[in-house]
């Protein structure tokens, strides 16, 4: 662990009390110097810091600003998270994690980025992603699970964040099939899983996840406005992304290593969030077109519709329209 994350976990863990500079340094085996180095390099990145004579340091503040450090500092995953790289500005964080797992990277490396110039939704659509306002971010996955069953990854997904934002936000967050966040029927963050694949086997999954967190009405293009939201819009307060990032990956470190052993739980949970359960419900899926009720997922993570004439359907993607109750 770098001095930066380990300074940061002491202040975390001391809970707005000072921490002795010192003690700070026989913890993290440097000279008291180095400590302090260390505390002027986070007073440059925004943090407010209260410096006394004999008590030592206290954090007062935070910057909105994602750091590495500052993840790493507030998370304690056993997968997700291995790894964490934050960039000012990518194409998409999804390419990024690509790159880098062809050279060799680790499962549980997570990318963020402040921005991105190319985010991208599924079906081809774009992912506004403006600076500062959201977690963007991308995770390497390589489940040993077979590409039928890789609807489990974006269900556990989905699961995570809308747990995660339901217990640290105050808001009540429920997930549209088969990606979608929402709050009172309006979208606040969707996933995009991308796979590689052979015949019977993943050989990695990039989980691409954007949930609109400080974003106001003026961040969304004028024709999502009415379908959009953002955390901070619904719980009528500007969210510390810093920690939602790190909540996010906690509950993901969980959701995604239930769902590859015990996807029934899982798929349990999702059905207590889900909008979409127990509907009659419309699905698109290009030219495609098929309507039933929406009766359970299956043990791959794939919705089951069972259509007026009896006949069930296994439902993978697709975009949902709730029909009626
Ligand atoms: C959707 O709802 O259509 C999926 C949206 C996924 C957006 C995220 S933001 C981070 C990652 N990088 C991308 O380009 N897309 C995903």
């Amino acid at each position: 662990m770098n001095t930066g994350t380990a300074i940061l976990e002491a202040f975390y863990q001391a809970a707005g009390q000072f921490v002795r500079a010192d003690d700070l340094g026989r913890q993290l085996n440097q000279p008291v110097t180095a400590v302090n180095t260390e505390i002027a390099e986070l007073e440059k990145l925004g943090y407010t810091i209260e410096a006394h004579p004999h008590l030592g340091y206290r954090l007062l503040g935070t910057p909105n600003r994602l750091t590495a450090d500052d993840i790493k500092a507030r998370l304690k995953t056993k997968l997700i998270g291995s790894e964490i790289l934050v960039f000012e500005e990518t194409a998409s964080t999804n390419d990024v994690v690509e790159h880098l797992a062809k050279s060799g990277a680790r499962e549980g490396l997570v990318v963020f980025a402040e921005s991105q110039t190319r985010g991208r939704g599924r079906r081809g659509r774009t992912w506004t992603s403006p600076r500062g306002k959201g977690l963007w971010f991308s995770v390497l996955l390589r489940p040993t699970l077979p590409p039928s069953a890789a609807s489990r990854i974006t269900v556990a997904a989905s699961v995570a964040v809308a747990r995660a934002i339901r217990q640290n936000c105050g808001v009540d967050a429920r997930i549209k099939w088969p990606n979608d966040v929402t709050v009172n029927g309006k979208k606040l963050a969707g996933i995009l899983t991308e796979l590689r694949a052979e015949a019977d086997e993943i050989l990695l999954a990039i989980l691409g996840i954007g949930v609109d967190v400080n974003c106001q009405r003026e961040d969304f293009p004028s024709e999502l406005e009415s379908v959009a939201t953002s955390v901070e819009l619904e719980a009528e307060s500007a969210q510390d992304r810093v920690a939602l990032a790190a909540q996010v990956l906690a509950a993901l470190d969980e959701c995604y290593r239930t769902a590859l052993t015990d996807f029934e739980a899982i798929a349990d949970e999702w059905a207590k969030l889900s909008t979409t359960l127990g509907r009659h419900i419309v699905v698109t899926m290009g030219q495609r077109r098929i309507e039933g009720f929406a009766q359970a997922l299956d043990s791959d993570g794939a919705l089951l519709l069972r259509r007026d004439s009896g006949q069930i359907e296994r439902i993978l993607g697709g975009d949902v329209v709730v029909e009626r109750a």
